[in-house]
């Protein structure tokens, strides 16, 4: 087990921006920059024994600046949308910052995603801890929020994040990370053929501009029924409207049960690697990268449309706007908790 420090870059004012490898010694190895939260790699053992790595990537702290995307990033204060930037909290109306489409995503126009964060590294359980304080108003959210983002490799081959973050005013709180996976390796092409299981009954349709209509509906006999494993190719192009709008996923599935629970498995048939995600999580998007920016170069190999897919634990979408959806209200002094463990293993 080790944690290494090394300079990756600088920003624009100078400030010095780390890598931190986290490396288990046992076959999963993390590397995490201080911009962002960002993972920029993940290596895990293939059936072969060999190391892929696993998730999208950027080649240097230049290119991440502008992460159209969100590669790999840190997300918050709120992930995913909320729409026209509007809510209400305790008859207070607030408007955050708006940057796609007239609606706010992932934590407005410049998010935790572009934040540099503090680190404390915690060499005995090959960990590191991100802080980062989120003043009152910054992007239009009520409340100094201070969130600390502990990620692990773990020995038995997980990488584990778990957030915590506690507001001096009631506020709005919903943290994710936007790794896009591909278990065949970054460089791979399409994960058609990774198989997906996802513990879900419901999935939240959404309106043309992404944002969830309200409605909670049945996989049943939808492209959306991960139930049983199944490529996600299979339905890919389907011609559902909700497939349709969208050119492939990008939506938020309910996930059965409470507390931390499995969410989803993935297994490349290639690689044979399999990640299992859990989570204490109510929600999670299902992204396959259905618009993946140019330039999104690693070790110069460009990724493309489904070249991987996010898997973003989360509360539903604009769930300020849905009352019968799970809260992100936050209170004041409370604290805000959230694990996601993405634990990988080899089958033939
Ligand atoms: C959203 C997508 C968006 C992507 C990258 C996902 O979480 O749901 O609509 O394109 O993030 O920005």
């Amino acid at each position: 087990m080790s944690v290494n420090k090394r300079l990756y870059g600088k920003l624009p004012d100078g400030s010095e921006v780390f890598a931190y490898t986290l490396d288990n010694g046992n076959g999963l190895c993390a590397e995490i920059i201080n911009y962002g939260g960002i993972v920029t790699k993940l290596i895990a053992k293939d059936k072969y024994g060999n190391d892929r790595d696993v998730v999208l990537g950027r080649d240097s702290l230049e290119e991440y600046l502008r992460n159209d995307g969100y590669i790999g990033a840190a997300i918050g204060r709120h992930a995913n949308r909320i729409a026209n930037g509007e809510f209400e909290l305790s008859g207070t109306k607030y408007k955050v910052g708006i940057n796609e489409n007239g609606n706010s995503l992932h934590g407005g126009v410049e998010g935790f995603d572009k934040k540099l964060w503090y680190v404390t590294e915690l060499t005995d359980e090959n960990a590191v801890v991100l802080t980062y304080t989120s003043k009152d108003g910054e992007e239009g959210f009520p409340g100094k929020l201070v969130t600390a983002m502990k990620y692990s490799v773990m020995e038995d081959n997980t990488f584990r994040i778990e957030y915590r973050a506690v507001c001096d005013r009631e506020t709005v709180c919903n943290l994710t990370n936007h790794s896009y996976f591909n278990l065949n390796g970054f460089d791979s092409g399409s994960i058609g053929t990774h198989i997906l299981q996802i513990n879900s009954e419901f999935y939240t349709p959404n309106s043309a501009d992404g944002m969830p209509t309200g409605e909670v509906l049945s996989v049943a006999g939808t492209p959306f029924d991960f139930r049983a494993p199944k490529p996600i190719g299979q339905d890919i192009d389907a011609d559902f409207e909700q497939i349709r709008m969208f050119g492939g996923y990008d939506h938020n599935f309910a996930i059965s049960g409470r507390g931390f629970r499995l969410a989803a498995i993935a297994k490349a048939p290639e690689s044979g690697i399999v990640m299992q995600t859990y989570t204490d999580q109510p929600g999670m998007q299902l992204y396959t990268a259905n618009a993946l920016p140019e330039g999104v170069i690693k070790e110069g190999t460009e990724a493309h449309i489904h070249d991987a897919f996010c898997l973003e634990t989360q509360v539903f979408p604009n769930a300020m706007a849905h009352s019968h959806y799970p809260s992100p209200i936050l209170g004041k002094g409370r604290t805000y908790r959230h694990i996601t463990e993405y634990r990988f293993s080899v089958a033939e």
